[in-house]
């Protein structure tokens, strides 16, 4: 079989039959890098039992802002399926009762979150494995009965998401978190679980004011809740060729320094990819989108030799 280093794309011809079971990550030879392989002699029956326990902690990160249409769900999947492209296993969890997360890498799951959350099935029948190391655990209509069920609880109804996924979140290295726009009981359950915040802020129109509000909604949950920080501010429509978009992009550097990401171009074919139900890197892998993407997940990282 050929192993591609995801860090240095160097091709390693190994003799599979020699590989042992156990083995799960290698180093490549050529730039040093550690990685994760798909070990064809592991005994696999299920997405589940595909990923390994390794008992740490993933990074946990939610793509939310209350703002509709600033790239949420485009940001969640693409960072969600580049961080799985770069070697890491990722789960990406959609809490938007669009669903959109799952129309966008193509995939149909029956059911998702809320039968996982609600015990209604099992985490077998709910996670559904949409590419190499990425599993979705879809959002949909059903999210609705899973925010009543938050609702009617009388103690603790914020912790329902966490409690839950914390049971099989050691399985990842990421968990990326898909929110719907809005402010509701499912957010707030969100901004309990995780500890990142990457918020996407659209320079076509003017969300700065959408910015600040999230932000003061957010700092009332972390009165509560101490781990979860903004990390990343992502400018997203950025467009050279729009004065006001690069006004916004100096008013944001000027308030958010370093957590302001470099920013996403307006790029057509990140809006043309869905339609394919393929990710920006599938589709049209040369685009200023995908390069934009593939930057954004070095800054994650913090690897900036990633993909190059
Ligand atoms: N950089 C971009 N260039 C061009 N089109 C984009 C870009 N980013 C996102 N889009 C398109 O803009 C639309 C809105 O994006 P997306 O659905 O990701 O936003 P959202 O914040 O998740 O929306 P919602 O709040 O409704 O969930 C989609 O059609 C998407 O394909
Ligand atoms: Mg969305």
């Amino acid at each position: 079989m050929v192993i591609i280093c995801p860090h240095c794309q160097h091709e390693h011809v190994v003799d599979e039959s020699r590989l042992p079971a156990n083995v799960t990550k290698v180093r490549c030879k050529s730039c040093k890098e550690l990685f994760d392989i798909v070990n064809p002699n592991a005994a696999v029956t299920s997405p589940a039992e595909a990923t390994t326990v390794n008992n740490t902690e993933p990074r946990k990160i939610a793509v939310t802002l209350s703002k509709g249409g600033v790239g949420k769900t485009t940001t969640a999947v693409n960072l969600a399926a580049g961080l799985a492209l770069a070697g890491y296993k990722v789960l990406l969890v959609d809490t938007d009762t669009q669903g959109q997360s799952s129309f966008m890498l193509g995939i149909k799951p029956k059911a998702g979150l809320t039968e996982f959350v609600n015990d209604e099935l099992s985490l077998d029948e709910t996670m559904v494995k949409a590419r190499e190391r990425l599993w979705v655990l879809g959002g949909g209509r059903t999210l609705a009965g899973l925010k009543r069920v938050i609702d009617r609880k009388d103690f603790g109804g914020e912790m329902t998401l966490k409690e839950k996924l914390s049971t099989i979140d050691k399985q990842f290295d990421y968990v990326v978190v898909d929110t719907s726009p809005g402010w509701d009981p499912l957010i707030v359950n969100v901004l309990f679980y995780v500890k990142e915040i990457l918020t996407p802020v659209s320079l076509e129109v003017m969300t700065l004011q959408g910015l600040v509000e999230f932000l003061k909604s957010m700092s009332s949950v972390q009165k509560y809740n101490k781990d979860v920080a903004l990390k990343y501010i992502l400018p997203t429509f950025h467009d050279q060729r729009v004065k006001k978009s690069d006004g916004i992009l100096t008013k944001l550097e000027e308030l958010y320094g370093n957590h302001v990401c470099t920013p996403i171009r307006y790029n057509v074919r990140i809006s043309e990819a869905p339609a394919y139900g393929q990710t920006i890197y599938e589709f049209a892998p040369g685009s200023p989108g995908a390069q934009d993407y593939r930057d954004l997940i070095r800054k994650i990282t913090n690897n900036p030799k990633l993909f190059t």
